[in-house]
């Protein structure tokens, strides 16, 4: 299986550190944050990842980075010219994966401590669709939030005021190639951007959406409080 990393973005919540660099490079614990991303996808035995990178500090990415070589993967880069959303960059990858292939997809800026490969075993075994992993979290207003209805996930809203769960879809996604139909008849929501919570919800209404529930400790370092958060919990684990 392939993996796709995505580190565009404009990082508008860690500013002024982004207007420095962009987040993804951010120091984490001893390693900048897209390592880590990296790291989790090369030990579930995923060795070919393209990252989706934006202008800035796109020549960063190859200073640290290169091939990838030095951590044992074959990276391929592509630009997004714009923070045009998750679904948008995504897309950047249909010329990466083949017809017919699953794949899995890790936002730059989730970090985590469980292993990928339960996921990727049970998306192997999985005939079609897609799947998305969950964890309990104190405040679910930033995220996605799953409506489970009979062990099913029967759609998923984002960012609500009032979430009626403490569970909340975590930036890592698995699906078959018809993700990239789904994204071309997408439009843009009201913030200008498309949504990858719109193509989760349109593998929802198709009854399409598997899920599993991690289980350790993640957090999507976005923000101040858990960039400092993630930068502490890797280093005692290193
Ligand atoms: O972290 C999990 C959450 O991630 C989910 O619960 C939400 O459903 C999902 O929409 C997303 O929400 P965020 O508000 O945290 O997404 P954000 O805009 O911060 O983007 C997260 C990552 O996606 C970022 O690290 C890089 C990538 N990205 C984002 C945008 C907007 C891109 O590669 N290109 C983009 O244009």
């Amino acid at each position: 299986m392939k993996g796709v990393l995505l580190a565009g973005g404009t990082g508008t919540r860690l500013r002024p550190l982004t207007n420095v660099v962009n987040k993804h490079l951010l120091p984490v614990g001893g390693y900048p944050m897209i390592y880590y991303g990296i790291r989790r996808l090369k030990e579930a035995g995923i060795e070919d990842i393209l990252i989706v990178i934006g202008k800035q500090s796109a020549g960063l990415y190859i200073d640290y980075l290169g091939g990838g070589s030095e951590l044992g993967v074959r990276l391929t880069y592509k630009v997004q010219e714009k923070a045009g959303g998750i679904a948008e960059a995504l897309a950047l990858a249909s010329g990466f994966i083949e017809t017919g292939e699953k794949f899995i997809v890790l936002l730059g800026d989730n970090l985590f401590s469980d292993s990928l490969l339960p996921y990727v075993e049970a998306f192997s075994r999985q005939p079609e669709g897609a799947r998305v992993v969950l964890t309990s979290v104190e405040d679910a207003r930033r995220y996605g939030v799953p409506v489970i209805s009979d062990g099913r996930i029967v759609s998923i809203i984002e960012k609500p005021s009032e979430p009626h769960s403490n569970y909340c879809v975590t930036g890592i996604y698995m699906y078959d190639t018809k993700v990239f139909e789904h994204i071309a008849k997408l439009s843009p929501s009201a913030r200008g951007e498309l949504e990858i919570t719109d193509i989760n919800n349109r593998y929802a209404a198709d009854g399409l959406l598997a899920y599993s529930v991690m289980k350790d400790w993640w957090t999507d370092a976005g923000t101040f409080e858990s960039l400092m958060e993630a930068g502490r919990v890797l280093r005692e684990g290193e």
